[in-house]
């Protein structure tokens, strides 16, 4: 009986995982590698040039059409008279030209007469000052008329498109912000919320520490959301604040599985659901969505700063594609690109010309991550408006094709090379599979330490960022996970600044290393509950066991002094951050620090537990300089062969080919064997250059 009964839940669990990865070849066949699309506003142009942009998307190697996005104000020009006869006529268009669609949910702006007779319909910024319409993103998620009002055009809109076997799939709202909102319904929200998560307003007060200042509530009738802008920040109240983060990424997450149910209800079950976030989304958490199939992420890596040597500030930030699209895998297992930067922005802080074939090695890296679906913000540029200045693949006549335009259509050209060198079915090899690398992430740790940083040099975004950029200048396949990953997939998980913590993650921790798993975690880790509590105990308690060492003090110096920690004879700079750390006895001291008035203390530990590793690496220094020579150390030791490419050089594998792409300002020689098949580009990748092969 038993037998039976495991039988089946094994044949469930089977079907279950089955289903998943079985729907994301359904949306994107593997064999087609990705798919390329472009956004799409007839909305903004005259309708006579409609047929002729269509076209014009198809003839140059296009997909599919982004459409709908922003469009409310023309499906429902006045409350309750709908009118998609125009919208009819563009997908048509689509559809005579091959192109697929995928159809937006307009939320994200609403229209003038919202605004007008509803002003409750938007949120409240931190002076209760409620928004406006005109641009994107600033209703109120929580109020209920709202939610009726998108409820009903969401419903129209799918009973229109949900069975168009032309539209492969659905985009809901735009780069979801999970934005603060006071508004007397975000209050009302908030303090239902509380309610549900604390039961009783003595385990409030208790967990909030509302002794502090007087804050203690009688009841939950009291709650008001704590408010920065008017308390300022040095009276806020860390556990309030952190719920509240908690509390709108929720309210986020929860009005696009409002939205994707009703799609569901009525689509066709090979349309897929997703969102757009942004790449650096600080306030949505994509973890915390049930019902898409996908995340997808919006890339704009120029954005007017220095980055890699003397021509970087042409070729953008290379850590932008770099994380996203490790990042968003996590819902659903693959992601995309929904909105590639076309060219030069408006809104950067200063506004270069790219470095011709900067947007399409954008375009290889987002593909080389994973991708299966890349696609552009935006076909023409707009000559009005807002967004006056902001290239589109097109140039503002709307007939010729912008330098991004161009990379485009060469990218699109290449991958229907690679679709005919494509095989299925390879399996990653040995050499890379050895050095898999997860790189853990909590969004709630960026918020504790963020309104905590303790000292300016503390870059809380980037922090983690940098390991995931170690790890793949060792040429380690990277991945971004979350905790409830099985990490035993990973050769080594790095942790960097995991603030919050519980003893069911220290004791996944522990059977990971355990079983032969190299843990990596940094300074800044295990320093709170997950209540933003601080330890009866010493700073990283939970962890001392783990790491075989205490952790007595942290030390910040200001950007002019110098910290100096070595390691095998070498000299490393800090001033951002370092701790003083008493191992145990049998912990071995990797690094210890050489200057300040506690010179000799240790500053990087390694514990063996069973057949694995921990290191703790408890400084932060220059260029993160002495946390690569340990990653080096200890992929090393664990057998791991290790590359050594410069910084902006990243290397990927997916289905079969080697990609590299280029975001220094030097050219790179890669050494590929002879024997390899060069399919895309030459072994001198050039700055913005490309490289793929077989081998
Ligand atoms: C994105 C947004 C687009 C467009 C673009 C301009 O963040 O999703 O709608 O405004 O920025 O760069």
């Amino acid at each position: 009986m038993k037998k039976y009964v495991l039988l089946i839940i094994i044949a469930f669990m089977f079907s279950v995982f089955n289903l998943k990865a079985q729907s994301i070849d359904q949306f994107f066949p593997e064999e087609e590698l990705i798919t390329t699309g472009m956004y799409y506003y007839p909305e903004h142009w005259d309708e006579k040039q409609w047929e002729r942009d269509i076209k014009r998307i198809a003839d140059m190697g296009y997909e599919f059409v982004h459409l709908a996005e922003f469009a409310w104000f023309k499906m429902e020009p006045v409350e309750g008279n709908f009118d998609f006869a125009w919208l009819d006529n563009v997908v048509a268009l689509c559809t005579e030209n091959n192109l697929k669609i995928v159809m937006c949910t307009p939320s994200a702006t609403t229209p003038a007469w919202m605004r007008i007779n509803y002003p409750e319909t938007f949120r409240m910024d931190g002076n209760y000052i409620r928004g406006e319409n005109g641009t994107r993103g600033l209703n109120s998620l929580t109020n209920p008329k709202y939610r009726e009002f998108a409820k009903i055009i969401v419903t129209k809109l799918a009973e229109r498109y949900g069975q168009n076997a032309n539209v492969i799939g659905w985009q809901i709202d735009n780069e979801p912000p999970a934005l603060e909102d006071y508004s007397p319904s975000s209050q009302k929200a908030f303090r239902i919320w509380l309610k549900n998560k604390y039961n009783t307003i003595d385990a409030l007060n208790t967990t909030w520490g509302t002794a502090f200042w007087s804050q203690r509530f009688n009841s939950f009738d009291e709650l008001i959301i704590p408010n920065t802008s008017l308390v300022g920040w040095w009276g806020n109240n860390p556990h309030a604040l952190l719920d509240f983060k908690r509390y709108l990424a929720d309210t986020q997450a929860e009005f696009l599985d409002f939205q994707a149910e009703i799609l569901r209800e009525h689509i066709l079950d090979n349309q897929f659901i997703t969102t757009n976030y942004t790449a650096k989304c600080t306030g949505s958490d994509p973890g915390r969505t049930e019902k898409l199939d996908f995340a997808t992420y919006t890339a704009y890596p120029n954005y007017g700063s220095d980055n890699i040597g003397e021509i970087g500030f042409r070729l953008g930030d290379s850590k932008v594609i770099l994380f996203a699209s490790e990042y968003y895998k996590s819902v659903g297992g693959a992601t995309g690109v929904m909105e590639m930067q076309p060219g030069p922005v408006n809104w950067g802080g200063y506004n270069p010309l790219l470095l011709p074939g900067t947007v399409r090695m954008w375009l290889y890296h987002s593909f080389a991550a994973g991708g299966k679906l890349a696609c552009s913000y935006r076909f023409r540029q707009i000559n009005y408006s807002s967004e006056q200045y902001h290239s589109g693949i097109m140039e503002p006549d709307g007939v010729t094709p912008s330098p991004g335009g161009e990379d485009y259509m060469q990218f699109m050209k290449e991958i229907n090379e690679l679709r005919n060198h494509y095989k299925p079915d390879q399996e990653m090899p040995d050499e890379l599979a050895n050095k898999s690398t997860a790189i853990l992430w909590n969004l709630e740790n960026y918020w504790t330490i963020d309104r905590q940083k303790l000292t300016y040099q503390w870059d809380t975004w980037n922090y983690p960022i940098e390991f995931l950029e170690i790890a793949k200048s060792l040429g380690a396949p990277t991945e971004v996970i979350s905790e409830e990953t099985d990490f035993s997939k990973y050769k080594f998980l790095i942790a960097p600044a995991y603030d919050l913590v519980d003893s069911a993650l220290t004791g996944k921790w522990k059977d990971y290393v355990s079983n032969g798993g190299h843990l990596i975690l940094t300074c800044r880790t295990a320093t709170k509950n997950r209540d933003a509590r601080i330890w009866e105990g010493n700073w990283a308690a939970p962890i001392s066991e783990l790491i075989g060492a205490t952790v007595e003090a942290k030390d910040m110096l200001s950007n002019n002094k110098n910290g100096d920690v070595v390691m095998k004879n070498s000299h490393y700079n800090w001033n951002n951050w370092a701790e003083l750390l008493n191992p145990d006895t049998d912990t071995e001291v990797l690094a210890v620090h050489n200057n300040q008035f506690y010179k000799g203390k240790a500053a990087v530990v390694q514990n063996k537990i069973g057949k694995g590793t921990v290191t703790y690496i408890g400084v932060s220094t220059d260029n993160l300089k002495l946390e690569k020579d340990i990653l080096k150390d200890i992929y090393s030791a664990s057998g791991a062969s290790i590359m050594d490419y410069p910084q902006g050089v990243y290397v990927y594998w997916r289905d079969g080919f080697y990609i590299a792409v280029n975001y220094s300002s030097d050219t790179y020689s890669m050494n590929i064997p002879e024997s390899a098949d060069i399919v895309v580009g030459e072994r001198e990748v050039k700055p913005a250059g490309v490289l793929v092969w077989t081998e």
